[in-house]
């Protein structure tokens, strides 16, 4: 019988996993950025439950203060390049990708090299389109990945979460309610629902 709760624990032993987590920071000049509220604790807990369960886990962790737990490979990151490159370079040999990160979606085009000085009453940054982990993995992956990704939406929460599995050909979607009291950024708890391409729906409830 403990042998059984033993194998439990370790189902995922061979596999290889890869999570995002955490904001990207995009810098506009020396000393600001564009990022997001995004505090990295739910890649960070997934990413613990991977290792826990036996899976070689790789945590590509964007700027937090969080702590993380031994027994993850961390790989630190900056930016959304920084994070895609990451994720690249490994996602031939993962078996589980998830990507729970908050990545910002645009990036200045240009960071100018000295501090942006308050001469002007109007000021206009020009972003650029940064690449997307997801969609790359989505489309790289073989039929012995499996890629999951992330949604947070605030209007048309479960077609825009659908319609973004699809699109970037995730296994799996985990939808973030908003509309929650005690879930979404920085709170202990959340509540979910998760979309599978077969059209399975799983709620997760407040917990
Ligand atoms: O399109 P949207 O940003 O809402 O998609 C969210 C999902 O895509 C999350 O899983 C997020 O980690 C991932 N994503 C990504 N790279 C980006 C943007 C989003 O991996 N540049």
């Amino acid at each position: 019988e403990l042998d059984a709760r033993l194998n439990m624990l370790t189902d995922l032993s061979g596999k290889v996993a890869i999570v995002t987590a955490g904001p990207t920071y995009e810098a506009i000049d020396p000393v600001r950025f564009i990022g997001d509220h995004s505090s990295g604790l739910m890649g960070i807990e997934l990413a613990n439950a991977l290792a826990s369960r036996g899976a070689k886990t790789v945590l590509v962790l964007g700027p937090t203060s969080l702590k993380i737990p031994p027994g993850i490979e961390l790989v630190c990151v900056t930016t959304a390049i920084e994070m895609y490159e990451a994720v690249k370079e490994r996602f031939i040999s993962t078996d589980i990708a998830v990507m729970a990160a908050a990545v910002a979606d645009y990036r200045p085009l240009n960071r100018a090299s000295n501090k942006i000085k308050k001469t002007q009453t109007e000021l206009s940054i020009t972003l650029t389109k940064n690449p997307d982990i997801l969609q790359f993995c989505g489309e790289h992956k073989t039929i012995n990945q499996l890629v999951v990704g992330f949604a947070l939406e605030t209007d048309n929460e479960e077609g825009n979460a659908k319609e973004k599995m699809h699109r970037k050909n995730a296994d799996m979607i985990v939808l973030n309610s908003l509309n929650t009291p005690q879930a979404g950024f920085g709170t202990l708890t959340n509540k979910l629902t998760i979309f599978e391409q077969s059209g399975i729906v799983h709620d997760v409830p407040l917990d």
